[in-house]
């Protein structure tokens, strides 16, 4: 068997083409059939019969799209103890069967793309060109890590005997895995994760992000749907307590994170203080990415990567550009072009096909940014802004914002939203720009607009990151082409949406007979 990611029956989602009108008058239809569903998100096994419910509140409008319920201790020990009971089986069905239940639920995903849109907008404020990513992305993380079921976890992979013995590796799951996901790719990396450490034959127990329980709730369903039984696959909605019950409790095999590098050590923390076996902890945290232009480049690619990379999701992806370098002779001009663009970006409602930046998720997110940018404007650092059109104020709008500084160095922490910082450097400077931004500790995803190989081949030489974009944005990586992931304080690795992801999730036994 072929690895998976040259599998040849495996192909991307091609989603939904925006720009083809008969495309969209389908969608739009479809779309107006959810716009005014109600959903409520559960435990999908429940021990507890009081139900509390929490609103959620689209973060554009804050109305009311739906309820979920916060998982309480008894249906958390509840959950653990039939995931726990249901593993051998799961585990013993082999890679083939569990891929053809990935397969069918990928399929069921990906024909309730409208619906899932409609809830990406409304639950997490995602334009339509996000939404449609958003599903892409979830269907082909299902469809690549059912790939490397069949492959990995099939027959037993002999190896050599050199004293005349017959050895044979096998993979299986480790137990039960906790994936604990954020709420910027509430479908995306909700699915990713739990899709791979069911590959591996493992229970799982997906705890969505706490603003985004709904479209995780539909995904969960449709996953039943496919075939996939209840205790093998759970929804435990719930905060950072839940989490907390989950992460520290010794049944929990292994936990696949995706959210800020602080909680990534204090889960780390959780699993270490536990007595028994050693826990595994895959984590996806944040960044601090740089991208830079030297006098190569070419301006128009520049500009709209720039403004893709900094803007798009309204910066709210770990990827997202945060600190643009321009080698300063160019960097007037460059600023120039790049400004006419952000002048030029539609601030809007995420239902609007022309809208390019949308809402941040809440209001904890708008505060901390826009604290971010007064504290910016009162060291002195020069700032520019857009207005915000007038109906954002019955949202979580935070306008686009250019700030230039002194380096890399002067940001303390990520800044998970539409803010571009820009630093200028000399030509004859590339190598403390790199070690500038190595000495973030951050290494997510590093961007390099230039002609020179010379300088590429540098750069790559130098630059501690796991996803180095050249002459491009560096945002979006492409399931199963760009394996995505970082190092350092972003992450733990290994790359999701690559060869070595779904390895990780299992555990290797091996057989020696002598004959
Ligand atoms: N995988 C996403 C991207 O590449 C980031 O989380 O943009």
């Amino acid at each position: 068997l072929l690895p998976a990611h040259i599998y040849p029956n495996r192909r991307n989602s091609l989603g939904v083409d925006l720009a083809h009108p008969p495309e969209m008058e389908e969608l739009r239809k479809c779309l107006a059939l959810w716009r005014k569903e109600h959903p409520v998100a559960r435990p999908t096994l429940r021990a507890d019969i009081d139900e509390e419910l929490v609103e959620i509140h689209a973060p554009q409008t804050g109305k009311v799209v739906g309820e979920y319920m916060i998982a309480s201790q008894r249906d958390i020990d509840l959950a653990i103890a039939r995931a726990t009971a249901a593993q051998p089986a799961w585990d013993a069905l082999g890679g083939e069967e569990r891929a053809q239940l990935l397969i069918k639920a990928s399929d069921l995903l990906e024909e309730n793309t409208p619906r899932f849109m409609d809830l990406c907008r409304r639950e997490a404020g995602k334009t339509m060109m996000d939404a449609v990513l958003e599903v892409r992305e979830a269907v082909d993380f299902l469809r690549y890590y059912a790939c490397e079921a069949r492959m990995l976890f099939g027959a037993p992979q002999p190896l050599p005997g050199p004293t005349g013995e017959q050895n044979l590796l096998r993979l299986h799951g480790r137990g039960v895995f906790a994936t604990i996901s954020p709420w910027n790719f509430p479908l995306a990396i909700f699915m990713g994760p739990t899709a791979a450490a069911l590959a591996a034959g493992n229970t799982v127990l997906a705890k969505p992000a706490e603003q985004t329980p709904l479209i995780a709730a539909l995904a969960i369903d449709l996953c039943h749907e496919a075939g996939i039984p209840k205790d093998v696959l759970q929804l435990v909605p719930g905060d950072g307590k839940v989490g907390a019950a989950l992460t520290s409790d010794p049944r929990i095999a292994g936990v696949a994170f995706t959210g800020s590098t602080g909680t990534a050590h204090a889960i780390n923390r959780s699993l270490a203080a536990r007595e028994g076996a050693i826990g595994t902890l895959i984590a996806e945290t944040g960044g601090q990415n740089a991208l830079i232009v030297d006098s190569s480049a070419l301006p128009e690619q520049v500009t709209r990567d720039v403004v893709a990379s900094a803007f798009q999701s309204a910066g709210q992806r770990c990827s997202a550009l945060r600190v643009l370098y321009l080698q300063e002779d160019i960097a007037d001009e460059m600023l120039a072009m790049i400004k006419g663009a952000f002048e030029a970006l539609v601030i809007g409602d995420p239902a609007d096909l022309a809208t390019d930046v949308g809402p941040v998720i809440d209001a904890e997110a708008r505060d901390k940014l826009e604290a971010h940018v007064a504290e910016m404007q009162e060291s002195g650092f020069p700032v520019w802004r857009r207005e915000l059109p007038e109906f954002c104020k019955h949202g979580h709008y935070v306008a686009p914002t250019i700030i230039e500084l002194g380096s890399i160095l002067d940001l303390d922490e990520e800044h998970f939203g539409p803010i571009l910082h820009v630093v200028r450097y000399p030509a004859s400077a590339l190598g403390s720009v790199i070690d500038a931004i190595n000495a973030t500790g951050y290494g997510l995803t590093l961007g390099l607009h230039s002609r020179i190989d010379e300088t590429r081949r540098f750069v790559e030489a130098h630059a501690r990151v796991g996803n180095f974009y050249v002459n491009r944005n560096q945002i979006g990586a492409v399931v199963g082409s760009q394996p995505f992931g970082g190092e350092g304080l972003s992450g733990t690795g290994p790359k999701a949406g690559g060869p070595h992801y779904v390895t990780r999730f299992a555990t290797e036994r091996v057989t020696t007979i002598d004959t």
